[in-house]
């Protein structure tokens, strides 16, 4: 049994702690007053968040003597992009953000990824912490340091490498937020047992019904074993420069289509496509000889029974084609191949070059889910 506090430790260039404790949210003080400057800590926070949290956090600041600058940055994919970034840097220089000082990201993947370009480049750099507060920030994009914006060219094109001082996860945050966004987080829990941790996939076969109706030991478990995973393999390969981190897009670039042909809207969010193209890319080894059917089944049957999508309807009916052009755009591509995250089984994914993609246009054609 996992107790309900974990601490995991990410060791990158610049190693930090991920800590994990149900309530930490309302102590973040113990956490955050020796990275505190001048008697303040500077908050970016999502919109949704405010409400719900912001309160819990600034009690624990205020309690230590501590001043909370909050900036509230709306919800939604649409921030991640220049203007919000410009707003951002211009009031952090304006409040006279120094380098030791940390900024706290309150918030999602998008408040974390614009939190933490904008921390990369005030400056050249100041401190910064992730308190994410989904359940998809909290296993994947708060840990492994890649931030980012969006531009008119495509999603996550303008960005850094910036590792946080600190992650601090309250799994109790999680109470607040909508059913279908956690689900589409736990995609991305699944993931880690696909990747290599067969042991984990029957964990999650066995309990991830659980962690999804509140349970919260099943929680801290599910997200100590998600982000210790995470932490392996981007100390691996911190810049995926080897193909050891980009094990870590298992079922992106097929769910990266179905985002792009959805308009990456709330047709599809990006969870669920990531759980459709983990069914796609399973099926996909299938067709080619690779992998069990008997696998790919229960890969499938795992993602249906916690309510996620296991192929490209009802998102969309586009043909092979449209989405293997999408698929043609992928940020692996290299030389004009597009690498393809496969498997050998559960736990067995490989990264796959010399693909071509008119035999995935086939394949999708063929594949009636
Ligand atoms: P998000 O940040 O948009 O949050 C999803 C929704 O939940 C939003 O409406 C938000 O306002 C709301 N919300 C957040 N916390 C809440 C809470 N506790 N209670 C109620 N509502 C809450 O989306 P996300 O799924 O967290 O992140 C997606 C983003 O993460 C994308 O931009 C993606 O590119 C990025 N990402 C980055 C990495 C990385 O390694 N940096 C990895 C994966 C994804
Ligand atoms: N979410 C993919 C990565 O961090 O590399």
């Amino acid at each position: 049994m996992t107790p309900l506090y974990q601490i995991v430790h990410v060791e990158t260039g610049r190693p930090y702690d991920v800590v994990i404790e149900g309530g930490v949210l309302g102590r973040a003080a113990d956490y955050l007053a020796p990275l505190a400057r001048n008697g303040r800590i500077v908050v970016i926070a999502d919109a949704n968040v405010v409400a719900p949290h912001l309160a819990t956090l600034t009690g624990s600041l205020e309690a230590e003597g501590l001043r909370v600058e909050p900036i509230v940055v709306p919800s939604g994919e649409a921030s991640k992009n220049w203007r919000q970034l410009e707003a951002l840097t211009d009031r952090l220089l304006a409040l006279e953000i120094e380098r030791g000082e940390a900024i706290v990201a309150l918030g999602g993947g998008v408040i974390g990824d614009l939190t933490g370009f904008a921390a990369a480049i005030v400056k050249r750099g100041c401190k910064f912490v992730q308190v994410p507060t989904t359940l998809l920030a909290q296993v994947d994009s708060s840990v492994g340091g890649k931030t980012a914006i969006n531009t008119a060219a495509g999603k996550n094109l303008i960005g850094a490498f910036y590792q946080p001082e600190l992650v601090l996860i309250d799994p109790e945050v999680l109470d607040t937020l909508p059913p279908r966004e956690l689900r589409a987080g736990y995609a991305e829990v699944v993931k880690y047992g696909l990747i290599d941790d067969p042991a984990f996939f029957d964990w999650c076969e066995a309990n991830g019904a659980a962690l999804l109706n509140g349970d919260m030991a099943a929680r801290v478990h599910a997200i100590a074993t998600s982000v210790a995973a995470k932490a392996r393999i981007v100390a691996a390969d911190e810049r995926e420069t080897t193909g050891t981190r980009a094990l870590l897009n298992l079922g992106h670039t097929f769910g990266h289509a179905l985002e792009a042909e959805t308009g990456f809207s709330d047709r599809l969010l990006h969870g669920e496509g990531v759980a459709a193209g983990m069914a796609l890319a399973f099926r996909f080894s299938v067709s080619r000889g690779l992998c069990a059917a008997t696998d790919s089944e229960r890969v499938s049957a795992h993602l249906a029974e916690v309510g996620l999508p296991t192929g490209a309807r009802p998102a969309t009916n586009a043909s092979g084609e449209t989405l293997a052009a999408h698929m043609a755009h992928d940020k692996k591509r290299e030389g004009g191949d597009v690498p393809l995250l496969l498997a050998r089984g559960i736990g067995q994914t490989f990264l796959a070059k010399g693909i071509d993609l008119s035999e995935v246009a086939a394949f999708l054609n063929a594949d009636d889910a």
